[in-house]
């Protein structure tokens, strides 16, 4: 009897369920599931070696699971192989191709592979090497690109099929600032013509930029809530370091100087503030600085902007000093291995 298919949302284009690996002793992914809806971007976030790499290679079918089953738009990648492999776009951490294929000749040979016409795969190639600025370079050796030039083939390569399914390993690493802002765009592109899109990076900055939502992996085994702290940073400048630091420690509130503004902070003890308010505190510095308040939530962040101002306390700019993913990642237990 066939085994019963998994039950997605009725949008969901991939859904993996209990899925681990192990190398030897190394457990690697440890029972995760995960499920990646149509039309929407997923970042997947997890220090060195907490298996992102392994579970994306199981999730294109290129590394059997020990236990668990991934299904694309209700294929089974372990059974269905090329039918379901026809659906997925894999683009690995590191790139590896013909060296001595032109990039024209890369994609074509894929498109080729997963049995395009000979028309459509010149047309495909074609856009694909125009979508990731390869045209100067299209009939060069694949061997001659620069590191992120062979990303930039590495992600054509991966949408030369037009894939339901994408799934990138840190495609950002070793792009140029252009490169990766144009990347942020062809994966939010894909995500508004359905495609439904997995993206591993550690930048986090950037991935928040992009995403719809989040998988994180801690020591290979998933999460989709991460806990997030009851207390979050904020970044506050200010014109005046030493009037700040004099009113902090009026009201009370713990605050941290950013040595040259996002550098190494030191922490200022409030009640080493103590003391009549004044405009000349001898701890703080004169002139603009940079601190860091740990702030429950927007509405203390607000009435912290309400009563500095009140109090004459000139703010320059106020704002979450870390994005929501970067918080969600900080507030895991972030081992390495
Ligand atoms: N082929 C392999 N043989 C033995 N161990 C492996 C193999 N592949 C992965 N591992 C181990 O499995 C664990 C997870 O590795 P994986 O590459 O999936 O991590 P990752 O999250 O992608 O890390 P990174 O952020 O550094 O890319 C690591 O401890 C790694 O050493
Ligand atoms: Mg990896």
């Amino acid at each position: 009897m066939a085994a019963a298919a998994l039950a997605p949302a009725d949008s969901a284009a991939l859904v993996a369920e209990h899925l681990s690996r192990s190398f030897g002793p190394v457990r690697a992914v440890v029972d995760a599931s995960i499920s990646l809806e149509a039309g929407s971007v997923t970042a997947l976030v997890g220090p060195n070696g907490s298996g992102k790499t392994t579970l994306l290679l199981m999730l294109t079918g290129l590394l059997a699971p020990d236990a668990g089953r991934v299904e694309v738009r209700g294929l089974d990648v372990a059974t269905s192989g090329a039918a379901a492999r026809r659906l997925i776009g894999w683009m690995p951490d590191v790139f590896g191709t013909w060296e001595t294929l032109t990039c024209r000749e890369v994609l074509e040979t894929f498109a080729a592979a997963y049995r395009l016409p000979p028309a459509v795969a010149k047309e495909r190639a074609t856009t694909l090497l125009a979508t990731v600025h390869l045209v100067d370079l299209a009939d060069a050796p694949s061997r001659v690109l620069s590191r992120g030039q062979k990303q930039r083939l590495g992600l054509a390569r991966a949408l030369v099929h037009s894939p339901a399914v994408v799934l990138l390993d840190e495609p950002a690493a070793g792009l140029d600032p252009r490169s990766r802002i144009e990347l942020r765009g062809i994966v939010r592109d894909l995500a508004e013509a359905g495609v439904a899109v997995l993206v591993s990076s550690h930048e986090l900055a950037e991935l928040e930029e992009m995403v719809d939502a989040a998988v994180f992996l801690q020591r290979g085994v998933s999460s989709f809530a991460p806990p997030t702290a009851a207390l979050q940073p904020w970044r506050v400048h200010v014109l005046d370091g030493a009037a700040f630091l004099a009113w902090s420690a009026a009201v009370g509130l713990g605050v941290t100087q950013e040595a040259g503004g996002a550098g190494a902070a030191s922490a200022v003890d409030p009640a080493a503030c103590a003391g009549p308010a004044g405009p000349t505190h001898p701890t703080g510095p004169a002139g603009p600085a940079t601190f860091l308040v740990s702030l429950t939530g927007e509405l203390q962040a607000a009435q912290l902007v309400r009563d500095a101002v009140t109090a004459g306390v000139a703010l320059t700019r106020f704002g979450p000093a870390y994005g929501r993913l970067e918080q969600a990642y900080l507030a895991m237990d972030t081992d390495r291995r």
